[in-house]
């Protein structure tokens, strides 16, 4: 009886703690991809939505579409002017990472929220 009076709350303490432990976790981890995902958008438009140019938006597309055009910028394989320097300056998992955050972006600019 004192035994499970005593545990309980430990318990519940202690899987409150893990549950905060992984949510800021989660949350640098989404600052961080959008630290990277801005360093896309001076030329592809904020949060990838292309502002025209000629560049194309990046919010929306396949995830392993992006994933296999940033592998073939790094190997050379794709034509470009400036996608063979930028690609080679992330890792596989950043890449990875960057395509999952524009491939989970609506591929249509939300309307801007009006008060
Ligand atoms: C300095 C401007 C600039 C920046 C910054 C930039 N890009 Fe690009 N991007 C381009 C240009 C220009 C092209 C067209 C290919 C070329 O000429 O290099 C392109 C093409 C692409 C394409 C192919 C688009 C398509 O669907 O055909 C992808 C994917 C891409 N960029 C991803 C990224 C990602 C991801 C980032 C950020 C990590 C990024 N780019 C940052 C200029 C830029």
């Amino acid at each position: 009886m004192t035994y499970s009076i005593i545990r309980r709350p430990i318990l519940v303490l202690s899987s409150l703690m893990t549950a905060l432990c992984f949510a800021t976790a989660a949350q640098a981890q989404s600052l961080q991809v959008k630290q990277w995902a801005a360093s896309c958008a001076a030329c592809h438009g904020t949060d990838g939505y292309s502002e025209g140019g000629g560049l194309v938006s990046l919010a929306g597309q396949d995830k392993n579409e992006l994933i296999k055009k940033m592998n073939e910028y790094k190997t050379g394989k794709r034509e470009a002017t400036i996608m063979h320097q930028l690609s080679k300056g992330y890792t596989d998992e950043q890449i990875e990472i960057i395509s999952a955050y524009f491939a989970a972006l609506p591929a249509v600019k939300p309307a801007a929220k009006t008060k």
